[in-house]
């Protein structure tokens, strides 16, 4: 959960007036998520955020399913993803359910023409490769390699690129994408048993007021279709706002692995939580410290859940044949562990470089057309010794 923020100018009083030099209002907006009952924020528009001009057609960008119903374990070439110039045609969606998208997106960075917002999704974009800032109502989030980017449903934005080579792992969540609840105390402030704490969080900064009139297209996400929709003025014409409903982003570099004289499981890598899923992040860590310890990891039957493990760097101690930008998939069912060999060369080793992030799931995933054509096709038999 985010913390309370304030950007711009805004009246000492909700909900009453708050008027221009000119003598005219500024046109307040809540920005909540679940109904007037879950976290929001007020904004202060210099024009009315509701002139629709025109509407565009709808066109369709459902994930087209090749397998859905899947008990093969997955590996896939994630960088095979090709690059395009555009942001959205990018974003490549690969493992999917109806609480998720799970995808990858390599964009040149082309200039957006239009804006963009997901109205049926939170959105959590992971930073391969690449920098640049996310550009919102609520000002702008710099992010950089390593960082996890938060963008609550219904927030417009623009993505900008510092260069070309760019590589996203994203996400797109029905529900909710919260910090883990076991972290945070009675009043939402994360603990001291917390692996990171809101003094990591990159915040949004250098709010943008526009006042602008024209054609200012916003794509907006629902349903599985986009909407293209034409607006009188400028979507980033807030003069302040404040609350807890933001865009913001935090480093997986800022995650402080939390390590054990012996194995430690999943959960201590838990970077956030949904409803239908939760996302760990893999840390450079020192090794288990019991002089009998096997640092590997046990074997274990992920009954309930599908695991994604997306591999950004370093060597990953349990698997083999393991390179950048891979994404395997061991769905629920079928008990996974430490690839042959891999068990044993742990022993007596004292640290790790390895980076991944990974998502496991509450209920199973399906592969698409285009993760199909970037799988390996036989990681399943990569545990066999004969
Ligand atoms: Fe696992």
């Amino acid at each position: 959960m985010p913390i309370y923020q304030q950007l711009g100018t805004i009246p000492p009083k909700r909900h009453t007036q708050f008027r221009k030099t000119d003598g005219g209002l500024y046109y307040e907006e809540l920005f909540g998520t679940i109904g007037f009952e879950g976290m929001s924020s007020l904004l202060y528009h210099t024009w009315r955020p509701t002139q629709v001009k025109s509407l565009g057609e709808p066109y369709d960008v459902a994930p087209r399913i090749a397998v859905a119903n899947n008990m093969t374990m997955r590996k896939l070439i994630g960088f095979d993803v090709k690059p395009a110039a555009d942001y959205l045609d990018s974003r490549t969606p690969l493992l999917v359910n109806r609480d998720l998208i799970l995808g990858l997106a390599a964009p040149t960075g082309a200039p957006m023409s239009y804006f963009y917002k997901n109205a049926d999704a939170d959105e959590l974009l992971f930073i391969h490769r690449g920098s640049g800032k996310l550009r919102t109502p609520f000002g702008q989030v710099p992010f950089t390699y390593g960082d996890y980017v938060l963008i609550p449903r219904g927030t417009i934005y623009q993505i900008e690129f510092d260069g070309p080579d760019n590589r996203l792992l994203y996400l797109e969540s029905h529900t909710p994408i919260y910090t883990p609840k076991r972290y945070r105390n009675h009043f939402g402030q994360l603990t001291e048993h917390s692996p990171y704490c809101e003094r990591d969080y990159i915040l949004p900064r250098d709010l943008e007021t526009h006042d602008e009139h024209g054609e200012f297209i916003i794509k907006i996400k629902k349903q599985s279709h986009i909407h293209p929709v034409t607006y009188e003025t400028h979507p980033f014409d807030v003069i302040g706002w404040d609350g807890y409903n933001y865009p913001w982003a935090f480093s997986i570099h800022n995650f402080e692995p939390i390590t054990g004289r012996i194995h430690q499981p999943p959960p201590v890598h838990q970077t956030f939580q949904t409803d239908a899923f939760v996302v760990c992040s893999f840390c450079p860590r020192l090794y288990d410290y019991h002089p009998l310890a096997i640092p590997a990891p046990y074997n274990h039957s992920n009954i309930d859940s599908d695991e994604v493990l997306y591999y950004v760097d370093g060597d990953f101690m349990s698997r083999n044949d393991i390179a950048q930008g891979h994404i395997t998939l061991h769905p629920g069912g079928i008990p996974h562990g430490p690839h042959p060999g891999a068990y044993e060369r742990s022993i007596g080793k004292k640290e790790t470089q390895e980076l991944a992030v990974m998502v496991d799931t509450f209920r199973p995933l399906m592969l698409t057309e285009q993760a199909i054509a970037i799988d390996d096709g036989r990681y399943f038999t990569s545990w066999a010794e004969g």
